[in-house]
Order: structure tokens, then sequence, then C-alpha cells
């Protein structure tokens, strides 16, 4: 049987992507504070999946950041520092998680975006579902737009230079948008996203089951 497991996914250590009016970024633990306080809206919260926490307090700020090797961050003290490590020369263990700050040319920090991996096994590995939030302060000038449909494409193309173990480029771009969710929903179709279909009460959200609504792009989408 090939060896197909998501883990062996490599993604570039250091993904930028320049859009038109704002940046992808890796984290930094500068982004802690405004990060922190535009998250930690309700109206954010509502339309994010249960993992995103609520208070967003700085302690999951930091938890946030370390789980996305945040520049910047204190070194931790290691627990037993009298024995050296033996020097590892083999390079770091590739993600198959992308996870990067939404800034504003000017540096400030607006949002959050990513590229998850799917699936348990391996089958989904040439997909990637995209995530996105934007702090309220930034809302209604086209910015997720912008992010959905620059991060989407980039992800797609081998200029991205994420390649799966069979050394191809990805080829599909995935969202699943709670049904309420109007804006998000205006979001991918517009950054050309096709809408494919619903998954009925597929989750659980606040107590209420909601539909997901299926949105795709795929590489030949972008040769139209
Ligand atoms: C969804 C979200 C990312 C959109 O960010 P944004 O930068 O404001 O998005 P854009 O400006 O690119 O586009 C939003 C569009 O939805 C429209 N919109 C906003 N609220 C709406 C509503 N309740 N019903 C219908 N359309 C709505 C806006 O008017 C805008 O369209 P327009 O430009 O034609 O006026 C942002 O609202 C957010 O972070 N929400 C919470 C987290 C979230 O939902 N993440 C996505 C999970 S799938």
């Amino acid at each position: 049987m090939a060896d197909s497991t998501i883990s062996d996914t490599v993604f570039p250590t250091t993904p930028i992507v320049q859009l038109e009016r704002c940046v992808l970024r890796p984290y930094h633990i500068s982004d802690l504070e405004p990060m922190c306080k535009a998250a930690n809206d309700p109206l954010i919260v509502k339309y994010m999946r249960d993992a995103f926490p609520y208070p967003y307090d700085t302690d999951a700020g930091m938890t946030w950041l370390k789980i996305c090797k945040a520049e910047g961050l204190p070194v931790e003290e290691k627990a037993d520092e009298a024995k050296p490590a033996a020097p590892d020369s083999s390079p770091p263990a590739p993600s198959p998680e992308m996870n990067v700050a939404i800034c504003l040319l000017d540096g400030t920090f607006i949002g959050s975006t990513g590229l998850r991996a799917m699936g348990p096994d391996g089958t989904d590995r040439y997909t990637r579902e995209i995530g996105y939030w934007i702090g309220r302060d930034h809302w209604g000038k086209g910015l997720a737009t912008e992010v959905a449909s620059g991060l989407g494409r980039w992800a797609l193309s081998p200029a991205s230079g994420i390649l799966t173990k069979d050394g191809q480029p990805l080829r599909r771009i995935e969202a699943g948008v709670y049904a309420e969710n109007a804006a998000s929903s205006k979001v991918l179709e517009r950054a050309g996203y096709v809408r494919e279909g619903v998954r009925r009460q597929a989750v659980i959200k606040n107590g209420v089951m909601q539909d997901v609504v299926i949105y795709g792009l795929v590489a030949s989408d972008l040769e139209k």
C-alpha cells in the first residue's frame, strides 16, 4: 500500500502571501494583544468551531501562538537542562497545518486565516480546509474576500511550494460555513468558490443544530 499519511505533506517553513491590501504572515508574539482584543468577540465566536475559545483571553491567545510556533515566543526552560540535547540535523517535521496572521500593509493585525488538513488517513491529502476571521473594526471592506481568494489561489499554485508527498500541488480548497453565516457565504462566492452542497444538521453550535454549506475551489476553476 502506498504511503499516504497526511503528516507527510510538506509546507514551506515561512509561508507569506502578499495581497493587494493585506499580507498573510507567520504569527509573532507581538500579535498577542491585538489578536486577543479582536478575537474576544461573540460575533466572531458564533461562527467558529468550538475549538475557538471564548472568552479569548491572554492565556487562550498564548496557547494559540504556541500551537502556531509564533516567532519571538519566550524560550521555555527545559525540564532537564543538565542533559544537553543530542544535536539533531534532521529537518523539522512537516506540518499539514498552516496558520497565519492577516495584517494590513502598515502592519496592523486584523485577523487570522489558515489551511487545515482534512480526513484521518491521507485520502484527502490533496485538499485543505480554509478558515478565517477578521476583527470587527475591519468588516465590510472586502478584506476577507481578498484573503479567501488570494490564499486559495496561492495554495493551489505551484508557486506556494506546498506539495504533497507525491510531489504534487494541492488540488482543492474547501470551506464549511454555518448556514446562517451569510457574510462568509458571500465572501466565498465572491472569491470564486463554488457552492457544492449542504451537510444538513451537521454540527451543533451553542446548543443549536446547524446545516453546513460546503464551498470548494479546485485547481481547474482557476483556468476558467
Ligand atoms: C465572515 C467575515 C470573515 C467577513 O469579513 P469581511 O472582511 O467583513 O468580509 P468582506 O467585506 O470581504 O465581505 C463580507 C460581505 O458580506 C456582507 N454581509 C455582512 N453581513 C451580512 C449579513 N448578515 N447578511 C448578508 N450579507 C452580509 C457584507 O456586506 C459584505 O458584502 P458587500 O461587500 O457586498 O457589502 C467576518 O464577518 C468574520 O470574521 N466573521 C466571524 C468569523 C467567521 O464567520 N469566519 C468564517 C467562518 S466560515
